[in-house]
């Protein structure tokens, strides 16, 4: 077993912090502008995405997705206080990519996340059961039983151009790249 480990060197990706990655030029982008309903998150993705083409959609997977990150920034960022905005930038041009921005504190606990993301994927590299199930989800301190605590670890996967939050940490740029009708890298098995 142990060569088996040895033979695959580890690779973790990461949330990753840059306040000036590309990213976030939304020089070309349109933008959104919504209230912080949570009721309404699966609304304000479908009109983000009218104009995105179906390719690119991946049935619902796309929408599932948009949807956690604009969960996210209402959720976390502007707990859900009406009088807080969330901004969303969309750009659907070869490839697909979201600039979302909320009016909150910003996710301070971004390097303890990347640090409990680490320990997981050793765990799961290194077949340890018993400690990849204890590192099932992540509970932040605010973290309450409607949180799943994994929406960032497929979105990781999920976003193959990069996930990038900026110093402030209440805004994150993401892209998914396509070729030929399929995502690079992605896992065809979670698209339906
Ligand atoms: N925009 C944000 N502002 C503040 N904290 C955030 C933001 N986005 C994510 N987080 C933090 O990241 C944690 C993990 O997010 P996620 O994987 O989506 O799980 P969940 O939302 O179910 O808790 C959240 O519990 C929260 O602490
Ligand atoms: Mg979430």
């Amino acid at each position: 077993m142990s060569e088996a480990r040895s033979a695959k060197p580890l690779i973790v990706r990461k949330l990753i912090v840059d306040e000036r990655n590309e990213l976030f030029d939304a020089r070309a982008m349109r933008s959104l502008e919504f209230v912080s309903d949570f009721s309404r998150i699966r609304e304000y993705a479908a009109v983000i995405l009218e104009p995105c083409p179906d390719a690119f959609k991946e049935g619902s997977l796309l929408e599932q997705q948009l949807s956690e990150i604009i969960k996210n920034g209402i959720k976390h960022g502007n707990r859900c206080d009406p009088s807080k905005r969330l901004r969303v930038w969309f750009d659907f041009r070869k490839r697909v990519r979201f600039i979302v921005e909320d009016e909150g504190e910003g996710f301070a606990g971004l390097d303890d996340w990347n640090d409990f993301y680490r320990r997981r994927q050793e765990a799961l590299h290194n077949q340890d059961l018993d400690a990849f199930l204890a590192l099932a989800s992540y509970r932040g301190p605010r973290s309450d039983d409607s949180d799943g605590g994994n929406s960032l670890i497929a979105a990781l996967e999920y976003w193959n151009g990069g996930m990038i939050y900026n110093e402030a940490r209440n805004k994150v740029g993401v892209v998914r790249w396509y070729t030929g009708g399929s995502a690079h890298g992605a896992e065809r098995s979670t698209t339906r």
